[in-house]
């Protein structure tokens, strides 16, 4: 062999060597996320097991478990978690199963039991399903482009296939046949990718509106995030603290104690409209030691929800303020309380030019801002009202933020700081979480 021929093959050597280094080393790792505009669902899809198989799976922001309808799903990767594993014990409710249901008849009793809930249904799938993993294949990013995919060789999940009856429920959206959840749960998405890739401990959502051309993202492991045409967010977020709520009020969890939530809370102090203070019992937006109240955040509730007292005083407020903008009220549209005629509703940078919402967090000077495109939905032609819906007088959490409100914003969650980062609406910058991307 020349030397030449020596220096090739180690450089084609080193260049091998580096690659794979960069497969099992990602900068970050990124998912699609898309819209169905009849469901209002979010969700994205993963490729799993051997050969790859890709499902739509709903997303959860709050949710602990990845699970789907497996009818079908034939991966020779699969194996079956036992009861006596680590990953058994980060599911946080699990029992030692008889069987290794759905996959043979081994019944060799310590197989691990899940209970996967499906929110959207209000309802257990079902009661001790057994906790697999398997190969999970997940694109790398630079922060820009969809590259090589990466895998995750364990990725725990559980799944049900429905010849066994019907259970997964029409609550989801066509298309779609599970959910993901997102959660601070050691078993959701973004604890499991980051800690396989050793990555930073935080993710981000971009969620898209239904029109939308492109999907919009989750990125898990870090910035850069970025929005072209505009560039890269990430250095100009603004940050408010994450709050743990200190009692898990889910149903999965009823009558444990010590147990805090796995959703994600911010401290909200209060509303403005039009820089108007919205006036109400402001307590209500604190969490009290029953881990009831406060505010959340929420892939799976359309339009933010709000407790009644908050609703009444907002859509008040708002109405008061649209008037003095010359803006026509016209007859509600259930389940909306303040619907207006959209010929009188100049358009602006960020969608209709109605009142501006603000969420005043931890300081005075420190805001979430709900513009137009945010508040507003088109309920039919020439009818645009105000997205915000009736939570009820006792509801657990007093302010829900829903999709409609987070769409188009850049959102990092940060579980190593225990803080939430937040872009200006993506629309001030002239772009949308559909951006352009490379692939
Ligand atoms: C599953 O795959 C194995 C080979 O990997 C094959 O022998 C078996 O027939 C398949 N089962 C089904 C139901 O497709
Ligand atoms: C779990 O149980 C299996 C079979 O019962 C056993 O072989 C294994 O050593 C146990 N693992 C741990 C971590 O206890
Ligand atoms: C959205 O969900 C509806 C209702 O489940 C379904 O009929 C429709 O096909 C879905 N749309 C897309 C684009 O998947
Ligand atoms: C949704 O986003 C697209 C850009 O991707 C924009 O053109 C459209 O107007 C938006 N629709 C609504 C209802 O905000
Ligand atoms: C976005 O576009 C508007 C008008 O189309 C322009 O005035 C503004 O400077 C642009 N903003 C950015 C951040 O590019």
């Amino acid at each position: 062999m020349s030397t030449s021929q020596h220096l090739l093959h180690i450089f084609s050597f080193a260049l091998f060597f580096f690659m794979s280094r960069a497969a099992e080393k990602p900068h970050g790792l990124i998912l699609p996320i898309r819209k169905n505009s009849t469901t209002l669902q979010y969700y994205t899809e993963v490729d799993m097991g051997t050969p790859l198989s890709n499902a739509n799976v709903v997303i959860d922001l709050g949710g602990e478990l990845l699970w789907f309808d497996c009818d079908g799903y034939n991966s020779s990767s699969y194996h079956l978690l036992r009861c006596n594993s680590s990953k058994c014990k980060a599911a946080t409710t699990y029992e030692c199963t008889d069987c290794n249901y759905p996959y043979s008849s081994d019944c060799s009793k310590n197989f691990c039991g899940v209970y996967p809930y499906n929110p959207l249904g209000n309802g257990f799938i079902e009661a001790g399903l057994a906790l697999g993993e398997d190969i999970m294949s997940v694109s790398s990013t630079d922060g820009i482009s969809y590259l090589l995919s990466v895998e995750a060789r364990h990725f725990p999940f559980t799944c049900r296939s429905t010849r066994l009856g019907s259970i997964l429920g029409s609550e989801l959206s066509g298309g779609t046949k599970g959910m993901i959840g997102l959660s601070r749960a050691r078993s959701a998405l973004s604890s499991q990718l980051a800690s396989a890739f050793k990555l930073p401990h935080k993710f981000a959502l971009c969620l898209p509106n239904s029109s939308a051309t492109g999907p919009g993202d989750i990125f898990i492991g870090g910035g850069p995030y970025y929005m072209l045409p505009y560039g890269d967010v990430s250095k100009e977020l603004m940050t408010t603290p994450l709050i743990l709520n200190p009692v898990n009020n889910s149903p999965t969890r009823v009558g444990e104690s010590n147990v805090h939530s796995d959703e994600y809370f911010i401290g909200v102090k209060s509303i403005h409209v039009d820089r108007k203070h919205v006036s109400f019992k402001e307590s209500l937006l604190s969490i009290n030691k029953k881990g009831i109240g406060g505010t959340k955040l929420s892939t799976l509730a359309p339009y933010t929800i709000l407790q009644t007292s908050i609703y009444k005083a907002l859509v008040k407020d708002f109405v008061k303020a649209a008037a003095s903008r010359k803006i026509k009220r016209v007859t509600s549209v259930a389940p909306f309380g303040a619907c207006f005629s959209s010929k009188t509703i100049a358009s602006s940078q960020t969608g209709p030019a109605v009142p501006v919402i603000h969420l005043q967090l931890q300081s005075k000077s420190m805001y979430f801002r709900i513009y137009g495109a945010n508040s507003m939905v088109e309920v039919e032609k020439d009818v645009l009202c105000l997205g915000f819906v009736d939570g009820g007088s006792n509801p657990t959490t007093s302010v829900v933020l829903g999709g409609h409100q987070l769409e188009n914003y850049l959102l990092e969650f940060d579980l190593a700081s225990s803080k939430l980062g937040f872009s200006t609406s993506l629309l001030l910058r002239n772009t949308t979480c559909s951006h352009y991307r490379l692939f």
